[in-house]
């Protein structure tokens, strides 16, 4: 393994936009995993507006790991990441909670080392460093700060899901003075958007110099004033153990960098705590546990995965192998460096939400402010996620998903409501209640392990309930000061007339259409579990577009409560009238029909992608391409796939056009690599498109054999289909069921440097030429 690993760090130096990157010493590359050298946590970071790339963090974590480390570079707030590549500094290392880079950070804490003068205030406590010195893997971080009299202090860090694990070198030279502090409260501000708007978050500091620990707490949690939840007592509580005696202590206040030395515990705004090493300390190991529930769970939590006496090589081993244990189940062959680095750090990126915020069998809850027993997740962001980062959950980790919607049932059952953006509370964000498509997704595919009862009650809920104040609040994005938004337009005037008002609610047009999608969803769910509702929830799933169709302009448009068309620019929400126009994933024959039939389909496509209209940055256009296979043009998916992947994902540090959205853009990429994508998810069904690996072993977990995915040329100039043969049976219809794949088998494409005519009996009879100009 080593020499493979050895080629693929020279191969990445040669690639025009791939970084030169430094690989961590052996001891912290065991296990061997070709797919996990593959990843490059920095995909993702670059792009010159929060949503210009993918908003990811080069952060060290295991898979869904509660707190997530990371290098802080700037303060994170509500659209800026506590990494950005532009930075030249580094001001701690930061275990956060901010699941993406819209929402608000959580109870994080932030460690800080240093030598000389114990600084903690932000703009002082930076140190420079350089990327070429950062060594960035899933499981272990390191880097070299430069102190002010230009020694080094050598960070390194690893974590597990409740514990980060740093150790700091210290300069040799005589009078270091090392330091480390632990910032617990800082100035804070909602978001970007209005930086003066500051909040001192509460924070409390505990010294105990014979147990060597700084533990803590901090109150701050930025989504705050959104969403219906207070959760007054939340708070993120931490404990970090160091491995030297300390010789000094105190608290310090970052507002203005005084200290309080001998102090031993204090709370307040802006509060930080420090700890001073004897002189000549060169090491010194930290481990820091977090909890959302006390201190002393904190505590329990080191001892619980980091025990006193793990070493930093185990506790990255560990967390490698827990990586590892996932990659490798999907190994791929053929392909060039560049496109697996993409492809696995795709897959890394897919795994870190919702992420674990149940603790020893127990959690807080935001949405009772109480602690329970059970198993709870937090991060979900479903109105991005139920498109395909959901089944690809379902593929990879089945041994969550019943935990996972287990969790959503406690949030239901102590808030009243299944979540919609779930960040520790409910946040309101974005529309519709897609846990709906979750649940009925994970049914369908043979899921029970949760409350069965409990789940259709709270689906059937989401589907005949409107939210409090339907006519008098707009429920627009981020509104505050209002309760649950649900479906919000259930009652105005969707459940009388099928579509959501534009005069009484926001993004009404896409309200209507994702509520019909979820209508679809309770159906599915209705009828696997035999309830008598599904024909009732089934109709108004498919009549409940069309309302909006306007047949006059060909496009879906939004309508106030009167009726009256309310204009093409109006009611959608991350989207237009394009995009939206093809949103109607559970009915693709009647949403044909409205157009015209397959051959004005396709055209209407063309118009959409040759126009420049699909925008795969976000998630309204992720489906679209893969229309064509359901009308008869199956090359069309094929090259506009290809197309897509190549202009919107690269191994640079830019190279994602649109924000991961907790995993949903990668999502999209494995599918289509794979060679199929979950267009309607609930279907238990998957639509053709264009494989781009030569072969792709998938060791499904729980699957009797693994799913060979063959595509011999596929990588190589060939990414047209001629022939797909499932479990050796001919296919001539562009789909594949749950079924073929769930048991393993074997799908072996045809592949072509030229259009075929598989399964695109509709270009026949269409003039335009088809396929694009590939460059594969
Ligand atoms: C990174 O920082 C630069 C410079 O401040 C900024 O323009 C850019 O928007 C930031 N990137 C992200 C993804 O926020
Ligand atoms: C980026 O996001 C902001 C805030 O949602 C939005 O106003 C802006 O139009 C977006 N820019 C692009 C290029 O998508
Ligand atoms: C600060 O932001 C909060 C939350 O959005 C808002 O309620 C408050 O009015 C703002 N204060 C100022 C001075 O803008
Ligand atoms: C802190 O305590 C140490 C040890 O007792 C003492 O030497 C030192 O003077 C104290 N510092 C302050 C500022 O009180
Ligand atoms: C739709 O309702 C809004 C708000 O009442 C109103 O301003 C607008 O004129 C209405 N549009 C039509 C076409 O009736
Ligand atoms: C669901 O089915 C039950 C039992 O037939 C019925 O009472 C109820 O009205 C139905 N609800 C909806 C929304 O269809
Ligand atoms: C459109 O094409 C699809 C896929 O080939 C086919 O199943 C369907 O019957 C066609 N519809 C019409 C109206 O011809
Ligand atoms: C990588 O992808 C990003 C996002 O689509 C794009 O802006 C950038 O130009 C691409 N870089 C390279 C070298 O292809």
């Amino acid at each position: 393994m080593w020499t493979v690993r050895l080629i693929y760090f020279l191969v990445v130096l040669g690639v025009g936009n791939a970084r030169a990157r430094k690989s961590p010493p052996a001891a912290f590359l065991n296990p061997p995993s070709e797919a996990v050298d593959y990843v490059d946590p920095l995909i993702g970071n670059g792009g010159d507006s929060p949503n210009g790339s993918g908003g990811m963090i080069p952060s060290t974590a295991p898979p869904f790991g509660m707190t997530r480390w990371v290098a802080q570079t700037r303060q994170n707030y509500v659209s800026v990441t506590p990494y950005n590549y532009t930075d030249t500094k580094i001001h701690g290392f930061q275990g956060t909670h901010q699941p993406a880079i819209w929402m608000g950070e959580s109870g994080q804490a932030v460690i800080i080392p240093g030598i000389g003068d114990v600084k903690v205030k932000f703009e002082d406590r930076g140190l420079r460093f350089s990327h070429d010195d950062e060594v960035i893997t899933p499981s272990y971080y390191s880097v070299n700060l430069d102190t002010e009299d230009s020694r080094q202090i050598l960070v390194e860090k690893s974590a597990t899901s409740r514990v980060g694990h740093l150790r700091i070198t210290f300069p040799t030279s005589a009078a270091t003075d090392p330091w480390i502090a632990l910032e617990a409260s800082r100035a804070s501000v909602m978001g970007s958007a209005d930086p003066t708007n500051v909040t001192y978050p509460h924070g409390t500091i505990s010294i105990s110099p014979s147990t060597q620990e700084i533990c803590g707490s901090n109150a701050e949690r930025q989504d705050f004033i959104i969403g219906p939840n207070p959760a007054p007592s939340f708070a993120g509580y931490f404990c970090a153990r160091f491995s030297a005696p300390l010789v000094g202590w105190g608290t310090a206040s970052n507002a203005d960098g005084t200290l309080s030395p001998n102090v031993t515990s204090a709370g307040g705004r802006q509060l930080s705590g420090y700890a001073r090493f004897a002189q000549g300390t060169t090491q010194v190991d930290v481990r820091v546990g977090v909890s959302f529930i006390s201190v002393d769970q904190a505590r329990r939590n080191i001892e619980a995965e980091v025990p006193d006496g793990q070493t930093l090589e185990e506790t990255a081993r560990a967390t490698r192998a827990a990586w590892a244990e996932k990659l490798d189940l999907v190994q791929a062959e053929g392909g060039d460096d560049e496109t697996k680095t993409v492809f696995y750090t795709g897959i890394f990126h897919t795994l870190q939400y919702p992420y674990e915020q149940s603790e020893d069998g127990h959690y807080y809850s935001g949405y009772d402010d109480q602690v329970h027993e059970g198993e709870s997740y937090t991060g979900y962001s479903i109105w991005d996620t139920y498109r395909a980062e959901w089944a690809w959950l379902i593929f990879l980790a089945p041994e969550r998903i019943n935990g996972m919607i287990q969790s959503m049932l406690n949030d239901y059952t102590e808030g009243g409501w299944l979540p919609m953006w779930k960040n520790i509370v409910e946040t309101n964000i974005m529309v519709a209640t897609h846990a709906d498509s979750l649940i009925a997704e994970a049914v369908l595919k043979g899921f029970d392990g949760f409350d069965v009862d409990l789940a259709w009650e709270a689906v059937h809920k989401d589907a005949t309930v409107p939210p409090e104040n339907d006519w008098t609040t707009l429920y627009y994005d981020r509104e505050e000061n209002v309760g649950y938004e649900v479906r919000a337009g259930l009652s105005s005037v969707y459940e009388t007339k099928g579509w959501v008002a534009n005069d009484v609610h926001s993004e009404s047009a896409s309200r209507t259409l994702d509520y019909s999608y979820d209508d679809f969803a309770v159906s599915v769910l209705a009828s696997q579990l035999g309830r008598p509702n599904s024909t009732f929830f089934h109709n108004r799933a498919l009549a409940s577009p069309f309302t909006i169709f306007n047949a006059g302009t060909g496009f879906m448009e939004a309508r106030n409560a009167s009726g009256a068309w309310a204009g093409p620019d109006e009611g959608w929400t991350e989207g237009d009238m394009w995009a939206y126009t093809f949103d109607v994933v559970h009915d693709v024959p009647g949403l044909v029909a409205a157009k015209g039939g397959n051959a004005s389909f396709v055209a209407f496509l063309d118009e959409h992608f040759d126009g420049g209209h699909n925008d795969h940055t976000n998630e309204p256009s992720h489906h679209i391409p893969y229309l064509y296979s359901l009308a008869g043009a199956a090359s069309k998916t094929q090259s506009r796939v290809r197309e897509i992947a190549q202009s919107n994902y690269n191994s640079s540090v830019n190279g994602l056009s649109g924000n991961e959205d907790c995993g949903q853009m990668s999502a999209w990429y494995i599918f289509s690599a794979l060679g199929f994508y979950p267009v309607n998810p609930v279907s238990g069904t998957y639509v053709v498109g264009s494989p781009f690996f030569d072969k792709i072993t998938f060791s499904l977990p729980g699957a009797a054999a693994p799913l060979q995915i063959v595509a011999t040329g596929a990588s190589t100039g060939k990414p047209y289909v001629c022939s797909l043969t499932v479990n050796g049976e001919p296919r001539t219809t562009p789909i594949i069921t749950h079924a073929d794949i769930r048991a393993g088998g074997e799908l072996l494409f045809g592949m072509a440097a030229e259009l075929c005519t598989w399964a695109s009996s509709t270009l026949d009879t269409v003039s335009s030429t088809p396929g694009l100009v590939l460059q594969s």
